[in-house]
């Protein structure tokens, strides 16, 4: 009997300590996409990442540049922010004791200390986080010593040019809160062989066995769908209400791109928009997902410009999504389920079950099976 490809063991989905392996293997030394540049617009601009243990301050500062750093007071290790987002005014003070950082993180002001033999304020900046972009997206990196984020992206800079990614605008942003594994997540987007059963609408505007497949990367899979005849684009009625974007040309006008880049990145970019979903696992069986929609700025110029239709498809499809995976989760989690067996169809699935027990069974045989 040749050997059946399965999913992965209980373990790998309910147990605390896989889940901190992965955070420490996985989310702790990879690059995260945290969200977007142009959501920074203003220096003091800032966004809270909290993954893996940290808490993570992004912030636009005086000179134009995006720096991250651990929101961590280095006085007595307060947290320095709890809002998701919103702007500094010139500088970070931290509420405790009032020691006063620069955008980029400098120690600009620590009351009292100065009375202390030896204290040296620029010993104390905030601790910085690794933080790059590729094309608008802001990726950080918790590692100390990152490998440069442009290895993790491998060729997904140059095939995703054409869209111009820099350039897209943010209209819309929704949370979501879901009692699932954040790799549930990951899998459901790789295969659309649910997509009769769970997604009507969605099930109207692709053929579910349409996907044309790239070969998978080690950090990354992917692949395009093509639409059903007279479908342009995602929409609740697969209307097409804005302009292609301008660089696309030839089949990039016509298809759907679906890209899961490990291991929090979920990236769909169609003819007229892009919809970027980042994954923040909370727990086992809880993750947090940001989705936010972006269009191109002429577009959003336009006084007919609309992109409801979009969100409310999406909307819609995300939560018939979120819905299963919270129901798949607590199959999963119960006592009756056995590793189960891969169609050919759902091969991505397997290739990213391995991705993550290249991370984290590495010496581990009992994490192998
Ligand atoms: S803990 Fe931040 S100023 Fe004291
Ligand atoms: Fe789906």
């Amino acid at each position: 009997m040749p050997h059946v490809r399965t999913t992965l063991p209980s373990r790998a989905y309910i147990d605390s300590e896989w889940f901190a392996l992965e955070m420490e293997r996985v989310f702790a030394r990879m690059w995260l996409a945290a969200g977007r540049a142009d959501q920074l617009d203003h220096p003091g601009a800032f966004l809270r990442r909290d993954v893996a243990g940290a808490s993570v301050l992004i912030v636009r500062a005086a000179d134009g540049s995006i720096r991250a750093h651990h929101n961590v007071c280095r006085h007595r290790g307060t947290g320095l922010c709890t809002e998701p987002r919103g702007t500094f005014h010139g500088s970070i003070q931290c509420p405790y004791h009032a020691w006063t950082y620069g955008l980029d993180g400098r120690l600009m002001a620590a009351p009292q200390m100065d009375e202390v033999a030896g204290f040296d304020r620029s010993e104390f900046p905030l601790r910085q986080v690794a933080c790059q972009t590729w094309d608008g997206h802001i990726f950080i990196n918790l590692s100390d010593t990152p490998a440069p984020l442009a290895a993790q992206l491998g060729d997904l800079p140059a095939r995703f040019a054409p869209w111009a990614m820099s350039d897209l605008r943010l209209a819309h942003r929704i949370d979501y809160d879901v009692a699932t594994n954040w790799k549930l997540v990951v899998q459901n987007y790789n295969e659309c062989l649910h997509c009769p059963v769970i997604h009507p609408l969605l099930n109207r505007m692709h053929h579910y066995l349409g996907a044309e497949n790239v070969p998978s990367a080690e950090t990354y899979c992917g692949g395009a769908m093509g639409f059903k005849d007279g479908v342009e684009t995602l929409s609740t009625d697969g209307k097409r209400r804005r302009d292609l974007l301008p660089g696309l040309r030839g089949r990039d006008r016509e298809v759907v791109n679906y890209f899961a880049i490990y291991p929090n990145f979920l990236l769909t970019l169609h003819p007229d928009y892009m919809m970027t979903i980042t994954i923040w696992p909370q727990d086992c069986g809880r993750t947090k997902l940001v989705a936010e929609w972006h269009f191109h700025p002429d577009e959003m110029a336009k006084k007919d410009f609309v992109f409801a239709d979009a969100i409310d498809f999406w909307d819609r499809t995300n939560r018939e999504d979120w819905a299963i995976s919270e129901q798949s989760y607590l199959g999963i989690s119960s006592r009756g389920y056995q590793p189960g067996p891969y169609s050919e169809r759902e091969k991505q699935l397997w290739e990213f079950d391995q991705f993550v027990l290249s991370k984290i069974g590495h010496g581990d045989p009992e994490t192998r099976s």
